[in-house]
């Protein structure tokens, strides 16, 4: 089932999307899906969502200030919690989207052949050892676990958190989703695990009762499983069809259990559960696995289910126990994630949108075409060269994917369907929101007119975002309308704003007037590392303005230096790039990006809304503490991933920053340290993957001298 894309207006700039807008996102998205009209596909959501944790993770968002996440997984008022025996972790990815060091994309083959490499390593295997892997498919549903005493069922749980899930024995009972009674076991206890699914075709009946009695449709099978489980009311579930593969024995006593994974789902299906083992494979190696995975994407669409990817597991179960776990993930399995889907459609024009710095985007607009659960109608070509060396024409048939971005990309044309008479795509030589002249900057064009209306837009969005000074209230609407009814240019102006003057903008009552300048007021402390952020310099985000607020306290004594470094003065060119080994002003800022940097800040229309902010009471001083260096944290940057036990991120990231290091949103080859808790995600396995040494919150206690 498709539904129309609910692609934003703007599609990205220098950053693809701020927290606030992303957090905005998210939340009409999750009203839409609680009132049983979602706009968007679980896939779309979960990269959503991963998104959104990257950028608050980015900005040190405090655990409990953040979203939930996916409706329909969390802990559901009136269930009855428990703690899971041994946790419910989830599955490190490998991903066709991967790259390398250099920008080239990894091979799905090289990475498992190095997550191999890593096992067999952890095992202390010899070259002719054998390891072989179980490849089965990794269906998109929920998971459950299930306990049997002496061989029968007593209770069933979601996996919540991981940590602790719902009881829903009675709602899995009444599915008939799972056998009752295990065959041939009557001692003993055992866990099961598994993912409780509705097949499509289920789906497609039970959506046709649902319709033929005037209810409203499920969007899709995976949302409309985890609605089903959760239902109170179970009169009518046995009918539906909700069904359970099983393929993991979580822990046992007093049942004998074999030794292998294959083996282990053959014995599951013989005590009469479903379970994956006739689309199963045993692999010798990498490659083997590799080209089983693929010959399974091109058919899986034949499948009565959805699949996401497949997993693979170390089938010797001796062995699998031998290998450890991260609190986000097991070494004994991985996950093989499918390429995404690409589609063909008709380019019927490009479009040109302007972002908060001037950044000129071409934006396909594509006659709409359903992808991975959604209307795709609008796409990134990212920048005026990429489109030229694709040589994208308009009424060109072009290929659509939505990757792990959230944005639909152009893949490529389909050159043997170029129709006559298509037209090349014109490079703008003025911007097309106010004809102000252009420029180019590496690959990208800027419209060099600080005053343009769709700039001006763009800046106070993000100024008020809360990457920035956090202005709650203040969106894209309200915006629109300060710029066309009060002739609001600059953020400063922002801080003139009465009541009064609010209350008359279209749409905006006395109440969100009075709470409006409440929180423009608050916002007047947030300090000079947050205003940096917000005034939508090009290269200077949020760890760069962290790092010149630290060093220069005040943003008078910034633009003391910005005005002698534009000017050239030997010293401040030198802080800049220094000769020698000695350590820079800022790590990480070179002279291209200082250029930029200064070169904006001394710029007189910069200068004057500094001028604006400060005599409207701004705090433009540091607010970082005084930094009481610790030695192996200092000058080492720090990722941080996951929940830890008892430190919340926002104090760990204080903590580090109290002891001279700083807190980054990604992992590379200088990160000094990954921090991982709970739940961690993708940054765990970056590290991994670079050999960055990761800690535990004891680690870091430690490190930080308790
Ligand atoms: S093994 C540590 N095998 O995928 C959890 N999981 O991303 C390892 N899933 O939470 C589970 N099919 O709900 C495993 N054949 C399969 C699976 C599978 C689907 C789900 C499961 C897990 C998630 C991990």
């Amino acid at each position: 089932m498709t539904r129309p894309d609910a692609l934003p207006d703007a599609l990205p700039d220098d950053e693809p999307e701020s927290l606030e807008r992303l957090t905005d996102r998210l939340r009409a998205y999750e009203t839409a899906y609680r009132a049983g009209t979602p706009l968007v596909d679980d896939a779309t959501f979960d990269a959503l969502f991963e998104r959104y944790q990257a950028l608050a993770d980015a900005a040190g968002l405090a655990d409990d200030a953040r979203l939930d996440a996916r409706p329909g997984l969390e802990h559901a008022e009136g269930f009855e919690t428990v703690a899971h025996r041994v946790p419910m972790l989830s599955l490190e990815k490998l991903s066709p989207s991967r790259k390398d060091d250099t920008g080239a994309p990894l091979s799905m083959r090289s990475q498992l052949e190095s997550w191999v490499a890593r096992r067999r390593k952890e095992l202390d295997l010899l070259p002719l050892e054998q390891l072989e892997l179980f490849v089965e498919p990794k269906i998109d549903g929920i998971s459950v676990s299930l306990t049997y005493e002496a061989g029968r069922l007593v209770r069933a749980v979601t996996r919540g958190d991981g940590a602790e899930g719902d009881v829903i024995t009675t709602q899995v009972r009444a599915a008939r989703a799972v056998p009752e009674s295990l065959v041939g076991v009557s001692a003993g206890v055992v866990e099961l695990r598994g993912e409780l699914y509705l097949p499509r075709s289920a789906f497609s009946a039970h959506n046709a009762r649902l319709l033929a009695r005037g209810e409203r449709a499920l969007a899709n099978p995976r949302n409309g499983c985890a609605g089903l489980v959760k239902r109170k009311d179970t009169s009518g579930l046995a009918e539906v069809g909700i069904r359970c593969f099983l393929y993991q024995v979580a822990w046992a006593e007093g049942v004998s259990l074999p030794g292998r994974q294959r083996a282990l789902l053959a014995w599951l299906e013989a005590c009469g559960a479903e379970t994956y083992l006739a689309r199963t494979h045993v692999a010798r190696d990498a490659e083997d696995a590799v080209s089983f995975c693929e010959a399974f994407d091109r058919a899986r669409g034949e499948l009565d289910y959805e699949i996401d990817g497949m997993v693979l597991k170390v089938d010797d179960l001796a062995l699998a126990a031998r290998l450890g776990a991260t609190g986000h993930h097991p070494h004994w399995g991985v996950a093989y994630k499918f390429p995404p889907e690409r589609r063909p459609t008709r380019l019927l024009g490009v479009t040109v949108q302007v972002g908060k710095s001037g950044k000129l985007t071409p934006v396909a607009e594509l006659e709409p075409v359903a992808l991975s659960g959604t209307v795709v109608s609008r796409a990134s070509l990212h920048n005026f060269p990429e489109l030229a060396r694709k040589d994208v024409r308009v009424g060109d048939v072009v290929r659509v994917e939505k990757a792990g971005e959230i944005i639909p990309q152009v893949v490529d044309v389909v050159l043997s369907e170029r129709p006559e008479g298509t037209s090349k795509v014109e490079w703008p030589t003025r911007c097309p929101a106010c004809e102000g002249p252009v420029v180019a900057e590496e690959v990208f064009l800027y419209c060099t007119n600080p005053g343009c209306p769709a700039q001006v837009r763009e800046r106070l969005v993000h100024f008020a975002s809360r990457a920035a000074m956090a202005i709650d209230g203040l969106g894209e609407a309200v915006v629109d309308g300060l710029a066309s009814e009060l002739g609001v240019r600059t953020p400063d102006e922002l801080y003139g704003l009465t009541e009064a003057a609010l209350a008359k903008l279209p749409r905006l009552g006395e109440k969100s007037a009075r709470n409006l300048v409440r929180a423009i007021d608050a916002s007047r402390a947030r300090g000079l590392a947050k205003v940096l952020v917000g005034l939508s310099v090009r290269h200077l985000g949020e760890t760069m303005s962290d790092a010149l607020a630290s060093v220069f306290g005040s943003a008078e004594a910034l633009l003391d230096f910005a005005a002698r470094y534009v000017a050239g003065q030997p010293d401040a060119l030198e802080a800049v790039a220094p000769a020698g080994a000695r350590p820079g002003l800022v790590e990480g800022l070179g002279r291209k990006s200082a250029d930029v940097i200064f070169g904006s800040l001394d710029a007189p229309a910069m200068r004057a809304v500094f001028a604006g902010l400060a005599a409207r009471g701004v705090d433009l001083t540091a607010r970082t503490v005084a930094v009481a260096v610790v030695e192996g944290v200092a000058g080492k940057t720090f990722v941080l991933t996951g929940t830890l036990p008892t430190l919340g991120r926002a104090e760990a990231t204080a903590r580090i920053k109290a002891a001279g290091g700083k807190v980054s949103g990604s992992v590379s080859k200088k990160t000094g340290y990954v921090v991982a808790g709970a739940d961690a995600g993708s940054k765990l396995t970056d590290a991994q993957a670079l050999g960055v040494t990761i800690l535990d919150e004891d680690g870091l206690r430690e490190l930080l001298g308790g």
